[in-house]
This record gives structure tokens, C-alpha cells and sequence, in this order.
């Protein structure tokens, strides 16, 4: 089988490497990067469209070709396509069309409203108790997000958007909604326009600082298998959100073939969904898809072609965790430094289950090493017996690799990986 994959970052490079342990890959754009490190894998990069590449299947990375009716256009030459059409994608497009559509489903998620008009959101935000969270209504690169407990902040906040001056015409609406508290997990489902099946679940950690402090950024590092999200907090996801909103999409007409990805908080009250995406995570495919046992190609073609009731569920060992760390450039995530010099690479590949995952990575001119290109530059993925275990391999691996001002996150699955001290036993403690 041939897959072409659309895109150009980590989720891309790490999509090709899963499905080319029994496929043929050609990644569209890609980078320099997913060249260089291919090694004996069956994966090449092109600069044609994806249309003009011949494959018998094809993948979809980001949202805005999803949300732009790339899936569309491909499926009406008669390629199969894994990745919703643009009526689909306005899931992600829209959060305020999300919202409808999961309170038309009956989907557990925060409280809120939707604004066009400045004053009526300020009158409701002076209305609500903090925390205040306010939604761009459009496509914002994951940055579209205000969580403050001031409300100054907030009104403030509302007005740049609504004015078009923070994200343009993507925040000329926006959506005002209810503070939730507890942890969050990344539940991405499989569909094949009527059925849906649950990949592992991920955490993913979207702040520049250690102890989730700082900006928000494209995501500095995940994990997966996430110990609270047991099986049957993933049931309830699926049960709840997933399902109930494929089948609400189905009954307008909208076949949603594709990844649904449920960012779910697990509140005192049970999951809630603050969104949903409609493509695979990232970097959260870079420690899922690692994970995934069994023929990738294969399971993505079936939902593609409507019919994953005829291929094997994916299964994700317990006893195969996997951490990502990712390295960003100098200046990341305000002015990200181009054009440093890249090295050490190889060393983090020599250590067995680890891998490289090319993000922000160009060709150096004149020789055949790596540039920085980008704000994340690559991904160090490590996979272990547990998350300890992984963690511990994938920050000695990142070591290896070295830019000028190259950085990451110290805590990625810190606190997962730590065993919580257990209180002494009534009957042992006493005397
Ligand atoms: P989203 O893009 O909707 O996932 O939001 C980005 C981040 O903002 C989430 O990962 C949460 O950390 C936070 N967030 C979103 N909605 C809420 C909410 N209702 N309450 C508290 N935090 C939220
Ligand atoms: N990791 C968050 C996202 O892919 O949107």
C-alpha cells in the first residue's frame, strides 16, 4: 500500500513512521528533517500537491486543510481519505458551532454563551464567577484560549478579539463559558462516518514553563498510557461525547471520516469536553501511534473506506508507555531563532526505543546537516516498560541533541511517572 500524508510537523513524521512499518509513505510537504532521518524506512518527502501524488490512501495532519475541503476535494476524484470534509472540520473551525452541536448532542461540557457584540459579553462576564475562560470563536493556532481569574483581564480580553485585533476575523466571535478544574486528557477516536474507536489516551502539556506556567505554545511534550484515564473513563468519553456527536453529525448529513479528538477535563462531576479537534494531536500521535500494535496502514484505509467493523481494534500494551520531549528553538514560543545549526541527532537514535521526530527542521545549505525552521524543532520519543522508564530514556536522549539556545520542558510526565505516596495502613501504623 502507498499512503501519502499531508502536512509538514512532528504528528506528520510520526504517522509516517507507524504506517510504514507495512506501507510506502510520501509526506507532503515534510521537511528536511523526516528526510534525513527515514533511514531504511520506506518514507520520501514531496513538494507536489496532494492530489498529484499517486497513492491508495490518504492522511490528513493539520486543521486547515481540513477546515479548507482538502478531504472533499480528494474524495471526489475517488481517493480514500482519512480526515473530515470541510462541513466536518467546522468542529474545529467554529467553536461556537461545536458548542451547538454538543448541546444538540447532549454532550457533557462547560456552560456558556456565544458574542458578537462587545457590551452583551461584557454584561455576561461581569455576571459569572472567576475563573473566566474566553474562546476565539475561529481557527487561533491553539492560542485562541484566555483563562484569568481577572475579570478586567477578561473584558479587556473580549474586546481585542471581538475588535479582530488578536486573531482577526477568526475572533469576531467568541465564547464565553463556565471554569472547569481537574486533569485533562487527549481521547482520539478513529471514525468511519458511523463507528468510532478509541486510540490510547495522551496528556499533553501546552505551557512553555515547568508546572504549566507561561505561554501557551503549539505543545512542549505528552505521554500515554495516562494513569487516570482508566478504561472506563475512556468508555465514558466515547459513550458520551464521541459517539453521541458522530451520530448527531451523521443524522445532518455530515459523514465524519477522520480523527475526533476529545480534549477532556475529568471535573468532580465527570469528563467534560472542552473541545473537540478534528485531525490527530499533536505531539500526542507522536507517543500514541509508537504504541499502536498491529497494521496502522491497514486500520486507517478501513475508516477511510467507511468499514472498521472488518479490521482488528487497535490495541495499546499497558507495558509500552511512551514520553515525548519536545525541543524548542531559541526565542520559542514569541520570536523562534531560524537557521541554528542542528546536532547530535544520531546520538538519540543509537539508543534503542527511542525516536526522532522532525518538526521545525530545514537542510543546511551547502551540507547535508540540519537547521532550525521552526518554533518546536523536533521531538525526542522514548518507549519503555513504564512511564519512568520512558521518561528517564527519553530526557537522557534529548541530551544528545544540541542548537544554539535549544530548550525544553523538565516535567514532562513528571508527576505521572512518580508514585504518589501511599498513606500508612490503619492496622500496620498502630502500635
Ligand atoms: P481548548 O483549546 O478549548 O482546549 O482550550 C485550551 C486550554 O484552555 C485547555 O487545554 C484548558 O487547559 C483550558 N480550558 C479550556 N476550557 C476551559 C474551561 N471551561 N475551564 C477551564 N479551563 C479551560
Ligand atoms: N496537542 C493539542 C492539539 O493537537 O491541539
Amino acid at each position: 500500500m502507498r499512503v501519502c500524508v499531508v502536512g509538514s510537523g512532528g504528528r506528520e513524521h510520526a504517522l509516517a513512521a507507524a504506517l510504514a512499518r507495512t506501507a510506502t509513505v510520501v509526506v507532503t510537504p515534510g521537511n528536511a528533517g523526516i528526510t534525513t532521518l527515514a533511514g531504511d524506512l520506506p518514507i520520501t518527502c514531496s513538494s507536489d500537491a496532494p492530489e498529484e501524488i499517486d497513492a491508495d490512501l490518504w492522511v490528513i495532519g493539520p486543521e486547515q486543510p481540513l477546515v479548507g475541503g482538502l478531504a472533499d476535494r480528494l474524495r471526489a476524484s475517488g481517493r480514500p481519505t482519512l480526515g473530515p470534509g470541510a462541513e466536518g472540520a467546522r468542529l474545529e473551525g467554529s467553536k461556537k458551532w461545536m458548542k451547538e452541536v454538543l448541546v444538540a448532542a447532549g454532550v457533557p461540557t462547560a456552560a456558556h454563551e456565544a458574542f458578537t457584540s462587545p457590551d452583551a459579553a461584557e454584561a455576561y462576564l461581569r455576571g459569572m464567577r472567576p475563573p473566566y475562560v474566553v474562546k476565539t470563536d475561529g481557527l487561533a493556532a491553539g492560542k485562541g484560549v484566555l483563562v484569568t481569574e481577572s475579570l478586567p483581564e477578561a473584558i479587556a480580553d473580549v474586546r481585542e478579539k471581538l475588535a479582530g485585533r488578536l486573531f482577526g476575523d477568526a475572533g469576531r466571535a467568541v465564547v464565553i463559558e463556565e471554569g472547569l478544574a481537574g486533569p485533562e486528557l487527549s481521547v482520539m477516536a478513529l471514525c468511519d462516518g458511523i463507528r468510532a474507536v478509541p486510540l490510547a489516551a495522551a496528556q499533553d502539556f501546552k505551557r512553555a514553563g515547568d508546572g504549566d506556567t507561561g505561554a501557551n505554545t503549539g505543545g512542549m511534550g505528552a505521554y500515554s498510557p495516562v494513569p487516570v484515564a482508566t478504561p472506563e473513563v475512556v468508555e465514558e468519553v466515547m459513550t458520551r461525547a464521541v459517539r453521541p456527536t458522530l451520530a448527531a453529525l451523521a443524522a445532518s448529513g455530515i459523514d465524519y471520516r477522520g480523527v475526533l479528538y476529545a480534549g477532556v477535563m475529568l471535573t468532580e462531576a465527570g469528563p467534560r469536553i472542552l473541545e473537540f479537534n478534528v485531525r490527530f494531536g499533536d505531539p500526542e500521535t507522536q507517543v500514541v501511534l509508537p504504541r499502536w500494535q498491529g497494521d496502522v496502514a491497514e486500520v486507517l484505509l478501513a475508516a477511510a473506506e467507511g468499514r472498521l467493523d472488518t479490521v482488528p481494534a487497535p490495541t495499546f500494551p499497558d507495558d509500552l508507555a511512551a514520553v515525548c520531549v519536545v525541543l524548542a528553538a531559541a526565542g520559542y514560543p514569541a520570536s523562534p531563532r531560524l537557521g541554528d545549526p542542528v546536532a547530535g541527532v544520531a546520538g538519540a537514535l543509537a539508543r534503542e526505543g527511542v525516536s526522532v521526530f522532525a518538526a521545525g527542521l530545514a537542510a543546511a545549505p551547502h551540507t547535508d546537516g540540519l537547521v532550525t525552521a521552526g518554533g518546536r524543532v523536533l521531538g525526542v520519543t522514548a518507549l519503555a516498560p513504564t512511564l519512568a522508564g520512558a521518561r528517564a530514556l527519553a530526557y537522557d536522549a534529548a541530551g544528545e541533541v544540541s542548537a544554539p539556545g535549544l530548550w525544553c520542558r523538565s516535567d514532562i510526565a513528571l508527576a505521572a511517572s512518580t508514585p504518589t505516596p501511599r498513606p500508612p495502613d490503619y492496622e500496620e501504623a498502630r502500635p
